[in-house]
């Protein structure tokens, strides 16, 4: 698919302009590969978390939730795989000093590069390649020759003396929290197999070329669920695991034709199966989720380690196991771009451009926007009570500033479903008039009917 990179542009734009997200450290420069969000940012972001959670945990009877820590004994990265084997094929360009991912740019020219490849596979692909790459204005001649950079972010916790201590690692990715506490979940609650344990929280990686701004950062939040099985369940839970979290994104409000399922062709040595759901980015279908059956490897190299038995004992055929695990992972910062990718929208209204965010309702940032006609004392000090009585049951926010019209097309640019504007009739009619952001259609309402009016559009 053609890059969109005039609509990416704007999305980009318009996240910095309504403060949805920043540069990292903007005023020293910049910093590469990590981003900030701002008052309508993490508004959304949040809503995300909490879709997940409630449809991950509270609306489980066999997922519970964990709130692992960021650092944890290296031990646990040895084991997972992560200190040998989690790397990047990296190239850097001779004079300037750019870095690469080979497999990136042979991706750019349609010839994939798997996971599985050694590093000489890569650099052979990369010579047979050699013109291709060169009318995509790469001249292999002028980079290094591929070599395995490892992503695992290092840090000096604990790190006191001199004499180069084990490093301690940032986690690259949440589920290793969840693998070492497994037991103790499984001893401290009433879980039975099979049951899951779902977190959210941050992940780092060294990614070697972070780029299409949020999509691919080095600091970023995965929400993860593992879900422990009886071996010969794994496969029919897997099957139902895909389905639940299509039916999760669509009842997100992505919509279906912007998803699509994409099959791992070369595994891990450990997976069973491995499918990601991509979803239409401007630039292209892009991983947006992975759904892996990974069997009983991360308990067994768990236990290898650790020399802990992590075997699971079914009460009713007196069996001891290694539980296989099926795994959901997203990325937060992922699924916001997709939201904020869908929902960006421009529309001529009369002679002039409409830029509206439909967000799904539900999750938008600022659920009501409460705008006296006037900023007089007469209109403002009712349309701040107004603003009071709301915001204990909805996300509200309170402006004032500036011509009616210009108020509602800030509104429309992050996304707000309903304007409430409260007029000088208002204060003989006790009524308000409520606009749509999709429809901008207007309907006027009694103050006193508005919570229940304002919950069923919600609903
Ligand atoms: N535990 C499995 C795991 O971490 P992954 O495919 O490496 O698998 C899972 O990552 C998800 O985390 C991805 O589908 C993506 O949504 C998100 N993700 C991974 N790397 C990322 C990055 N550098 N920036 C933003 N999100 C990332």
């Amino acid at each position: 698919m053609e890059e969109n990179t005039d609509l990416f542009e704007k999305i980009i734009n318009l996240t910095k302009r309504r403060g949805f997200v920043y540069p990292s450290s903007e005023i020293y420069g910049g910093f590469g590969g990590v981003y900030d969000y701002g008052p309508m940012g993490v508004l959304l972001a949040n809503n995300i978390k909490n879709h997940w959670w409630k449809i991950m945990v509270q609306k489980r009877q066999d997922i519970v939730g964990l709130d692992s820590s960021i650092f944890m004994s290296p031990k646990i990265w040895m084991a997972s795989g992560h200190v040998g084997g989690f790397s990047d094929p990296l190239m850097e360009n001779k004079k300037t000093h750019e870095r690469v991912r080979a497999d990136h740019i042979l991706e750019d020219i349609g010839v994939i590069a798997d996971e599985k490849m050694s590093i000489d596979e890569i650099n052979n692909l990369l010579v047979s390649n050699k013109d291709a790459l060169k009318e995509k204005g790469i001249n292999i001649d002028d980079y290094t020759p591929a070599k395995k950079f490892n992503l695992l972010v290092e840090s000096n916790l604990g790190n006191f003396t001199d004499n180069n201590d084990e490093p301690v690692y940032l986690r690259g990715e949440t589920c290793q929290g969840i693998y070492v506490n497994y037991k103790n979940v499984f001893d401290t609650t009433n879980v039975k197999m099979p049951f899951g344990i779902a977190q959210i929280g941050k992940a780092f990686r060294n990614e070697i070329a972070a780029r299409q701004f949020i999509f691919r950062t080095r600091e970023f939040e995965q929400m993860e669920m593992q879900y422990f099985v009886k071996p010969d369940i794994e496969m029919s839970e897997y099957e139902k695991l895909k389905q639940y979290r299509w039916d999760a994104l669509i009842s997100l409000g992505l919509k279906p034709e912007n998803l699509k399922w994409h099959k791992h062709d070369n595994l891990v040595f450990y997976a069973k199966e491995a499918y990601d759901i991509e979803f239409k980015y401007p630039f292209g279908f892009k991983e947006l989720e992975g759904i892996h059956a990974r069997g009983n490897y991360d308990l067994t190299q768990h236990q290898n380690h650790s020399g802990q038995k992590l075997e699971y004992f079914d009460e009713e055929t007196k069996e001891h196991f290694i539980p296989h695990i099926i795994e959901s992972s997203i990325g937060v910062g992922r699924l916001f771009l997709a939201v904020l990718c869908q929902s960006y929208t421009e529309e001529a209204v009369g002679d002039e451009t409409r830029i509206v965010l439909k967000i799904p309702k539900n999750i938008a940032p600022i659920q009501v926007a409460i705008l006296p006609l006037s900023k007089k004392e007469e209109l403002s000090t009712p349309a701040n009570k107004l603003f009071q009585d709301l915001s204990d049951y909805f996300m509200c926010q309170y402006d004032e500033t500036q011509s009616i019209g210009k108020r509602y097309r800030r509104q429309d640019e992050i996304g707000t479903p309903y304007c409430i504007t409260y007029d000088f009739d208002s204060i003989n009619d006790n009524a308000v008039t409520v606009r749509d952001r999709d429809t901008m259609e207007q309907e006027r309402i009694p103050v006193s009917e508005l919570v229940n009016y304002l919950q069923a559009k919600f609903k």
